[in-house]
């Protein structure tokens, strides 16, 4: 087991597989996309694989891969397999745009992932090419369609609320749960990168889920989420309040960036290089990172971030 210095049990790595992406949303990357890097400055799939398998020594039960987009990144499928061979590993899970679920969901589960969050902003196609500034919503909905039938359940969905963009979607949202046993997580925006100094209108509180949609019924709180129900619904909505509520006093998690730097919080410029170690020494250095973790973020103090990185680099 790994506690860092406030007692906060670290049990969840998310691993950032690449910096790339398919798409270029406007709060996550400006239109000319990611610069592009070597080869070589992005982990191999052997060195993710030896991160994941030292993360899990020294106690992580819970590996969420992340991007950039993961589905971009070649030898995921491999990555997904090397990972679900390793003792210990409780759960297997990826956060993805969707947009390659009709070629791979079948791979994916048959490859150990164990569940699936889906990005998906808007479910107004017109609406999704500007938002994502290249993307086609049947894609991400066929998706969705091609992940149940290759038996993936408890699949979450996550829209970012980008308010003057997507606040009057919230009840289709919402409406959704009651078709389909989706869990839609309404997260509020964090100024990050290039959305840093978006206009504040931008930044919406989650209370506005809850004004839109009155009839939600709460139902509990989910790691970081507070979970809701539509009466007689088939899924739920959850709420992730980055913003309005700090819950960095549960965190349980760490992070790795796609070219191999340990982050213990998002949020902080710190980072622990990971390259060119092995075994124990790589062992040692997760331990060391997690003593640093900081208790918790400035976001509403100073209304940004303190990381210099952009959100595809660290992955959510
Ligand atoms: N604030 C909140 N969520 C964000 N995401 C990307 N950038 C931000 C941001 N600035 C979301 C993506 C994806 C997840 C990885 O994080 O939409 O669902
Ligand atoms: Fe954890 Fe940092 Fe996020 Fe707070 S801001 S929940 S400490 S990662």
């Amino acid at each position: 087991m790994m506690q860092d210095t406030l007692g906060r049990t670290i049990d969840y790595l998310r691993l950032s597989v690449t910096d790339l992406c398919n798409y270029r949303c406007q709060y996550c990357m400006g239109c000319e996309g990611v610069p592009k890097r070597s080869h070589q400055d992005i982990l191999s799939i052997e060195e993710l694989a030896q991160i994941g398998e030292a993360a899990i020594r020294c106690g992580v039960k819970k590996i969420r891969l992340t991007g950039g987009e993961p589905l971009v990144r070649r030898g995921i499928l491999e990555l997904c397999r090397q990972l679900r061979k390793i003792e210990g590993l409780k759960e297997l899970t990826m956060t993805t745009n969707g947009a390659a679920l009709p070629q791979m969901a079948a791979q994916l589960k048959d490859a150990g992932v164990d569940r699936l969050n889906v990005s998906l902003d808007t479910l107004r196609p017109e609406r999704f090419r500007e938002i994502t500034r290249c993307g086609e919503l049947e894609d991400v909905l066929q998706g969705l369609q091609a992940a149940e039938k290759a038996g993936f359940t408890d699949t979450k969905l996550n829209v970012v609320l980008l308010g003057g963009i997507n606040d009057d979607e919230i009840a289709d949202f919402a409406a959704l749960t009651g078709e389909r046993p989706y869990c839609v997580r309404f997260i509020e925006l964090m100024p990050m990168g290039v959305c840093a100094d978006w206009p504040q209108e931008r930044f919406l509180s989650a209370d506005a889920v809850l004004q839109a949609v009155p009839e939600l019924e709460f139902a509990g709180q989910s790691g970081v989420s507070e979970v809701y129900r539509l009466p007689n619904c088939k899924g739920s909505v959850g709420l992730i309040r980055p913003m309005s509520h700090t819950f960095c006093g549960g965190c349980n998690r760490i992070r790795v960036t796609a070219d191999g730097k340990l982050k213990p919080c998002l949020h902080s410029l710190q980072e622990y290089d990971l390259r060119g170690l092995q075994g124990e020494d790589l062992e040692a250095a997760i331990r060391r990172a997690v003593e640093k973790k900081p208790s918790e973020h400035h976001l509403l103090k100073q209304h940004r971030s303190d990381t210099e990185r952009q959100m595809h680099e660290i992955g959510g």
